[in-house]
């Protein structure tokens, strides 16, 4: 029986390992991590992450060909193919700060392995690292290896989050590089006749390793410039009076450019995009290309411009302070179908807004009081360490308040700041909000879900990105 052991149990590892269990019944998959609580959750009724569809597969497979375990060294050593998926937070000091991964988790999880192998073993690369990186664990195993032949694989993840189950069973592409000799090609071979049991041969593409790291970090480079290019005309079509909406419409109807990811909104969040780039900007630089660097730079410096372009609308509108009064906070997650805050916009527009002396209520369907008060006190990039190595959680901030019901969270405020397109939000009973509300009653949508026509009806004054502007925004522009 073939035995794969995944290092880190997390958003990644967490919903791979299941899927390639339920396909591969006959595939022993063991998920291992460090911290104890996240192994217990994942062996509970409530899983430590919230996404659609995987609860059903983990109970299908869970105690019969899939287990978690904090035993990390027991089944590295017993597996023939070790995933690494691992935490890779940006550097905050030394070489590189603010812009390089820093690999010491993944390192000491490479001498881990070489430390408790007694069998060959593939190592496959999960989590998202810098081009190179494979070459660097590659060394690591090499010069550790006791006789034991290490082979390493670059297999990119490509699973959003929200969708992850449905991603993992119809991928548009599975990726598998690996070195070009006889022993990187048998590798590569192992690994693609595992997801060869439910994706079709044509969708899994064997590249070099450097391709495949490389092709991840351009994937979601290219997928965030879209929305930075969105955003960016967004500016444009406030200015203009153009909408944007119908702008996106227009270009993605060019089959050359698609319809997908046109959505603006007050800006992309999630654990990869922005380190991703960062990323790839530090290794143009690295290489002499400080012109391709900051072309990518831009990408993430327009996602920026956006997040405060939004909290300068939201200020200027309400007569330049928001000192004191209470704003509505819907929406905490990155995108909807998550609990996720990673990188999440709603941290630098609630940052925004408490440093104008806003006090801020927020209401998030999937994200606890404790992540909240946790991602408001938190330095940038302190996020992407494991749980245990976080800085502790602050006392409250006495300007935030976490409520477990919108309308609990509007009630009495001066406005309303949407920051995930979690559906609920379209369906809100907004007589009822804007009854309940201050007046005048403020709503800033950055997503774009609320029905403009029908809340200008009802009273409110409404904010949508990229959206012609109300009249009462258009003698308070912001100055960005
Ligand atoms: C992304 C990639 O899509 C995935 O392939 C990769 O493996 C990991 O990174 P994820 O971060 O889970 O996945 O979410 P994604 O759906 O890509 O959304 C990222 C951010 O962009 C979210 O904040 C989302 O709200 C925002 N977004 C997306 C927009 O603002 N507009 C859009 O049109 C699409
Ligand atoms: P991703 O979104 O890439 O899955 P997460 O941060 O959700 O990232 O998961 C990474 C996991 O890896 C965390 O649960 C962390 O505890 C775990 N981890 C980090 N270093 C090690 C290690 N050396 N051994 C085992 N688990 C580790």
């Amino acid at each position: 029986m073939v035995k794969i052991c995944c290092i880190g149990a997390g958003y990644v590892g967490g919903p791979t390992m299941a899927v390639i269990a339920l396909k591969c019944p006959e595939i022993e998959v063991v998920v291992v991590d460090i911290a104890a609580p996240r192994i217990n959750a994942w062996n509970s009724d409530h899983l430590p992450i919230y996404e659609p569809g995987l609860d059903d597969v983990v109970k299908q497979c869970r105690g019969k060909n899939l287990f978690f375990s904090t035993d990390v060294e027991k089944h590295v050593a017993e597996a023939d193919i070790v995933f690494v998926s691992v935490n890779t937070p940006t550097k905050t000091q030394g070489l590189g700060a603010g812009k390089a991964a820093d690999l010491t988790y993944w390192e000491s999880a490479a001498r881990m392995i070489a430390d408790v192998s007694k069998s060959d073993k593939i190592v496959v690369e999960k989590s998202t690292v810098p081009v190179k990186t494979a070459e660097a664990i590659e060394r690591i195993l090499t010069h550790n290896r006791k006789g034991i032949n290490f082979t390493i694989l670059s297999n990119p993840e490509f699973l959003a989050e929200g969708t992850a189950i449905a991603d993992l069973f119809k991928p548009d592409r599975v990726l598998i590089g690996g070195r070009e000799t006889p022993e990187g090609q048998k590798a590569i071979h192992s690994l693609k006749s595992v997801y060869a049991h439910w994706v079709p041969e044509d969708r899994i593409l064997c590249t070099n390793l450097w391709s495949a790291e490389l092709s991840k970090l351009a994937a979601n480079a290219f997928l965030a410039q879209r929305i930075s290019s969105v955003n960016a005309m967004s500016a444009l079509c406030e200015a203009t009076g153009a909408d944007v909406s119908q702008v996106s419409h227009s270009i993605g109807t060019d089959s050359r450019i698609g319809p997908k990811f046109l959505n603006a909104s007050v800006g992309f969040g999630g654990s990869c995009f922005q380190k991703d780039i960062l990323n790839l900007v530090y290794i143009c630089e690295c290489n002499g290309l400080p012109e391709v660097a900051n072309y990518w730079k831009q990408v993430i410096k327009v996602n920026d411009y956006q997040k405060m372009r939004f909290v300068n609308r939201v200020v200027s509108s309400m007569f330049n302070t928001v000192s004191g009064k209470k704003i509505a906070v819907l929406g905490f997650a990155f995108k909807k179908d998550t609990g996720d805050t990673r990188e999440t916009p709603a941290i630098d527009v609630c940052k925004g807004l408490l440093g104008d002396k806003a006090k801020l209520s927020i209401y998030d369907p999937q994200v606890t009081e404790d992540q909240i008060m946790r991602d408001l006190a938190m330095k940038k990039f302190d996020w992407d360490h494991p749980a245990h190595l976080q800085p502790l959680s602050p006392t409250s901030n006495k300007q935030v308040s976490v409520v477990w019901d919108a309308y609990e969270a509007i009630k009495d405020a001066h406005g309303i700041c949407v920051m995930t397109e979690w559906d609920e939000f379209k369906n809100l009973d907004y007589q009822k909000v804007y009854d309940s509300m201050q007046k005048p009653a403020f709503i800033f949508d950055g997503r774009n879900v609320v029905d403009v026509n029908k809340l200008r009806e009802i009273g409110f004054i409404v904010y949508s990105i990229g959206k012609p502007l109300d009249s009462w925004l258009k003698d308070m522009p912001a100055v960005a």
